[in-house]
């Protein structure tokens, strides 16, 4: 029997939707495992959110002159590299970078901060909190590098506490602060002005994790004071392969560029036999060798477009409603335990984690998913140990789903649900959302369910 069967079954018409930013996919229907179709209800925004209508109407209306970047003589190339050069203005201004700093496009927020990993001075200081994200947590385990590791703060002076402690005592030398802006698990808000403010007068550097934070407010490296931003364009709408490393360019172009090759040289002569001179651009250039990703850079910068237009602001304050109602929703449900390192009544962006007592996380995500076409995430969402020290786990326990049962109520799960949206999250997203987590809370799922292929799937009307 496959995950779920699609019938023949009449299809009901998609509900009217509305949201502030138009997103695709707002009208494609997936199949529930009874055979009936529904409207999908995209609740994963932080993991990949949806491509924003705009940015796919903009990469449609370029890619019929897509061409070669920096690399070709003829009228499109020309095109394609001033569209490129442009986005990376584009990006600067959403980004309100002081004037001096500069824009290297990469593939993520993992790979602008491996990258600054491995353009860090010798024996820089990594200062990183142990309730990071993987990809803010793990960059810094390199050869020539000392990551120090600082415990999971509990509120956010705490936190500024811990690493002024930690700066105090640390040996001169160069060295780096990396602190997320908005947590991927309870969606939190770090104190990042205050951090930057601590680290700087140790003479330690910041770069900001801004995956999660820039698709939800306004970011601004000029009042941050940070000097590097990180971020990704699949979770700012544009899910077309690009990202960006933002900031400082000193450390960079003193670094040797991250990928050999084309692009990154300016001159390469073989002198002698055996040998061959490179001189290294300077610069962004540095960094991008290969031909650039021209439509993954146009797509974020078509979104940084849309989101500015739209207006940052409003669109926390409306999110700040929906996530308002989420939580209220939640509240009302009985063993529902939303994860939070801050508190309650901490700032937080449209992220959210939750167990749900005699429930295995898995389970409760596929019964979202079957039952009733709504989809979110479940596990560690690579911030192993800031779920596992939230959900009071030892730490060894395995993340996976290995029995889609409900475990004996009082059990600890041992993974969470995260129920995520944006800009492009109708309200009736979040209702539906909730009814379905009162219907499987109160009533039990409908179907058995098995794991299968490491996933949990209907095994079956109960
Ligand atoms: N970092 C992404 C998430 O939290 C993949 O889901």
């Amino acid at each position: 029997m496959t995950a779920q069967p699609v019938l023949d079954a009449p299809v009901p018409r998609p509900t009217a939707v509305t949201a502030p930013l138009p997103v695709l996919g707002r009208d494609v229907e997936v199949p529930l495992v009874t055979g009936e179709k529904v409207p999908y209800a995209a609740l994963d925004y932080a993991a990949s959110a949806p491509a924003l209508q705009r940015v796919w109407d903009d990469v449609a209306a370029y890619l019929p002159c897509y061409a070669s970047v920096h690399r070709g003589a003829g009228y499109l190339s020309q095109l394609s590299t001033d569209l490129y050069e442009e986005s990376r203005r584009t990006v600067a201004g959403f980004l309100d970078l002081p004037e001096d700093h500069q824009v290297v496009f990469t593939r993520g927020t993992t790979d602008s901060l491996n990258l600054l990993a491995a353009a860090l001075p010798a024996g820089t200081r990594v200062f990183v909190f142990a309730t990071e994200h993987h990809a803010s947590l793990l960059p810094w385990r390199r050869a020539g590098l000392r990551p120090v590791y600082l415990p999971a703060p509990r509120s956010p002076r705490q936190a500024v506490a811990a690493l002024e402690e930690a700066l105090a005592t640390a040996p001169q030398g160069p060295g780096l602060l990396c602190v997320t802006g908005a947590s991927n698990v309870t969606g939190e808000l770090w104190p990042v002005a205050e951090l930057t403010g601590v680290a700087h007068r140790h003479g330690v550097r910041v770069v900001l994790d801004a995956a999660q934070l820039a698709p939800h407010r306004r970011v601004s490296v000029r009042e941050l004071g940070v000097d590097w931003v990180a971020l990704s364009g699949h979770k700012l709408y544009a899910p077309f392969g690009a990202g960006v490393l933002a900031g400082r360019a000193d450390w960079l172009d003193a670094a040797e560029p991250y990928l050999a090759g084309g692009g990154a040289s300016r001159t390469v002569d073989h002198r002698d036999a055996g040998t061959v001179a490179v001189e290294w651009h300077r610069g962004p250039a540095r960094h991008e060798a290969g031909s650039p990703n021209v439509v993954g850079s146009y797509a974020l910068a078509s979104a940084c477009r849309a989101l500015s237009d739209a207006g940052p602001d409003a669109l926390a304050a409306r999110e700040e409603v929906l996530l308002g109602r989420l939580r209220a929703g939640l509240a009302e449900v009985p063993g529902v335990r939303v994860l939070s390192l801050f508190g309650e009544d901490h700032p937080r962006v449209g992220v959210l984690s939750f167990v749900v007592e005699g429930w295995n996380s898995s389970h409760f995500s596929a019964a979202l998913s079957a039952e009733h076409g709504i989809g979110v995430r479940d596990g560690l969402f690579c911030a192993h140990p800031l779920v596992r020290s939230l959900l009071g786990d030892a730490g060894d326990a395995p993340a996976r789903c290995g029995a889609p049962e409900p475990s004996p109520p009082g059990e600890r799960s041992l993974n969470a649900v995260r129920v995520s949206f944006g800009a492009g999250t109708p309200e009736e997203h979040i209702e539906r959302f909730l009814s379905a987590v009162r219907s499987l809370v109160g009533d039990g799922p409908r179907w058995n369910y098995r794991t299968e292929g490491g996933r949990c799937v209907p095994d079956g009307r109960r």
